[in-house]
């Protein structure tokens, strides 16, 4: 990281972005680094090498500096608005068997569940009343969940809680997708996980990424605002990848994003891998912010699970949207994806205290990323 280009930055001093730089013990912010960041907050197109060279910096200090523009983009295009999103995990059962998830199918620790349909809605109606504005619905690929069950699930919350709905159950039919849509939900979350077609093939059990971004592309086309997302630091996982998995954000213009690190689950077959890092984590989501101006983006809960602190600092490097759980109690503690997500919570009056003293402010509306999106269903 040291290198010839480095050395020039010494006894200089710039003035990008209001703050001043001027030399100091250790202090080492290498031109080219400031020059693509500049380049990148003013919405010139960075080169997929370009994208490498940020993710890679090892200075705290042109770390800072990449942070910092993200959280200026987030602030112009967005504001100061923070979305909450109410997570309901409403069934740990999952028929795939990726290599990275304790949902796993062949995880015979986990102990199963399976919330009945009263239960989801009146989980969400929970959500409601304490004033979120949309739920998600989460699950392994559980099968139980027909066509038809989710699309009755889907309309009884929309008519009772008026809530914008956020799907997140996995690769399934377009029939399904469609018919889920015409019933009323309004988001679906599909994470891409890795762009490597051989490392998701491998880590998803032989499964297909071509399918999945198809299954992304129905998505967009019937009309869902549409999530994806990543780990980073999946084993196997090269800089490079990470840097492709920006340029897919890009490309596809999902209108969510989320970035979360690997945690290794002792009860698959990654356990005792090495975990994502943290400030990695961090500077891919201010890339992407950087990048995509106005997506939303979470503070993923994988964050938090690594610092305590990791959700806040998401926030203010360019994230917008907080994923709180509400899965009743009893059931939260299974949905054990990876070790440590139950123990993470907030209740929203904590989070809204937080939010202001960071300056910002929890939304009063529902978060969609384009204003003419149309909510289908009965409320439309
Ligand atoms: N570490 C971090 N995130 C994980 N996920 C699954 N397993 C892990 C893990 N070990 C994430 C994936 C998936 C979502 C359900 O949880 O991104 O899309
Ligand atoms: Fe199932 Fe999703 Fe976990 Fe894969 S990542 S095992 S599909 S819950």
């Amino acid at each position: 990281m040291r290198g010839a280009e480095s050395k020039t930055c010494g006894g200089r001093s710039w003035d990008i972005t209001g703050c001043v730089l001027r030399r100091a013990d250790h202090f080492m912010v290498r031109e080219k680094f400031l020059e693509k960041v500049k380049a990148g907050e003013a919405g010139e197109k960075l080169s997929r090498q370009d994208i490498c060279f940020l993710l890679t910096t090892q200075e705290t200090q042109e770390q800072d500096i990449l942070l910092k523009a993200s959280d200026r983009v987030r602030q112009e295009f967005l504001g100061d608005e923070i979305h909450l999103r109410a997570v309901v995990e409403f069934s740990n059962i999952c028929v795939q068997n990726c290599l990275y998830c304790g949902l796993r199918r062949d995880n015979r620790e986990l102990v199963r569940y399976r919330m009945t349909l009263a239960e989801i809605v009146s989980a969400t109606q929970e959500a409601a009343a304490m004033g979120f504005k949309t739920a998600v619905l989460q699950s392994g690929e559980d099968p139980w969940f027909t066509r038809e069950r989710l699309s009755d699930l889907i309309r009884e919350i929309k008519e009772t809680t008026g809530l914008a709905l956020t799907l997140s159950v996995g690769e399934r039919t377009y029939q399904d997708y469609r018919d889920w849509r015409e019933a009323g939900a309004d988001r679906y979350l599909l994470k891409f996980e890795t762009s490597s077609p051989l490392l998701y093939k491998y880590l998803r059990g032989g499964l297909e990424l071509t399918h999945r971004l198809n299954a992304l592309n129905w998505l967009k086309e019937l009309g869902y605002e549409v999530g994806s997302g990543n780990m980073v630091g999946l084993p196997g996982q090269s800089d490079e990848d990470l840097a492709t998995d920006i340029e897919f954000f890009r490309q596809y213009d999902y209108d969510m994003i989320g970035i979360g690190p690997f945690i290794a689950h002792p009860q698959t077959p990654l356990a005792g891998a090495r975990n994502g890092e943290f400030e990695k984590t961090l500077r891919v989501l201010a890339i992407t912010r950087i990048l995509l101006r106005d997506t939303n983006l979470p503070a993923t809960t994988a964050l938090g699970v690594l610092q305590e602190d990791g959700r806040w600092k998401a926030l203010s490097a360019g994230a917008n949207v907080f994923m709180p759980d509400v899965t009743p109690i009893t059931y939260r503690r299974h949905y054990q994806i990876y070790p440590g997500k139950a123990q993470i919570s907030a209740s929203e009056e904590a989070i809204a205290n937080r939010a202001v003293s960071l300056g910002r402010r929890i939304s009063a509306g529902s978060g969609f990323r384009s204003h003419s999106h149309k909510s289908s269903g009965p409320n439309s």
